[in-house]
């Protein structure tokens, strides 16, 4: 009887093939994405939860900015302090997105790219690290990022 069971399964569930995420599509133009991802805004609170979270952004593994309550924060990238001033939020679609469109050498994870990758664990692939809409949320996060000595301009 469990044999028969077992013999019923469908082949791709035993197999536990990874499901496909399908990526929305995107248009680059020079350095950036102008488009966004999606039609929601992207909300500045949830980025920042995704940018201080050491599963989800891993962010801070590699860059340090202004999130006082993070102690351990990283060199190997820039300090991301400011950095809504430095670059637009089409040019910070385009980091996160995949940084290497930017610096075709870059360590930076492609935040959001399937196809190419090596290296990439069990549970990452054939999805992107982020959603669309976390994406979204992450540039609205730093896009917010400005000089700190100067108030907020958008
Ligand atoms: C493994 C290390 C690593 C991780 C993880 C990482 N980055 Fe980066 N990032 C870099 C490096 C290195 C650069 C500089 C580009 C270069 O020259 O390679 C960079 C560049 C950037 C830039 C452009 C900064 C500028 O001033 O030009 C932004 C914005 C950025 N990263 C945001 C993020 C965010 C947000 C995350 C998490 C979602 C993240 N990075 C995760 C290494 C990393």
């Amino acid at each position: 009887m469990l044999a028969a069971l077992a013999f019923a399964l469908p082949a791709p569930l035993l197999a536990q093939s990874p499901i496909r995420v399908p990526l929305v599509p995107f248009e680059v133009v020079g350095d950036a994405i102008p488009a966004p991802l999606t039609g929601v805004p992207g909300d500045a609170a949830r980025g920042r939860a995704i940018v201080v979270d050491r599963r989800t952004g891993m962010c801070l593994l590699c860059h340090a900015g202004p999130f006082p309550e993070e102690r351990a924060q990283g060199t190997i990238g820039p300090d991301l302090s400011g950095v809504g001033v430095r670059l637009d939020r089409a040019q910070l679609r385009l980091r996160i997105v995949d940084a290497r469109l930017a610096q075709a050498a870059t360590t930076m994870p492609s935040y959001y790219r399937i196809d190419g990758l090596t290296r990439v664990g069990t549970a990452w692939r054939g999805r992107p690290i982020l959603s669309a809409q976390q994406v979204e949320d992450v540039v609205a996060l730093l896009a917010s990022l400005g000089d700190p000595t100067k108030p907020a301009t958008r």
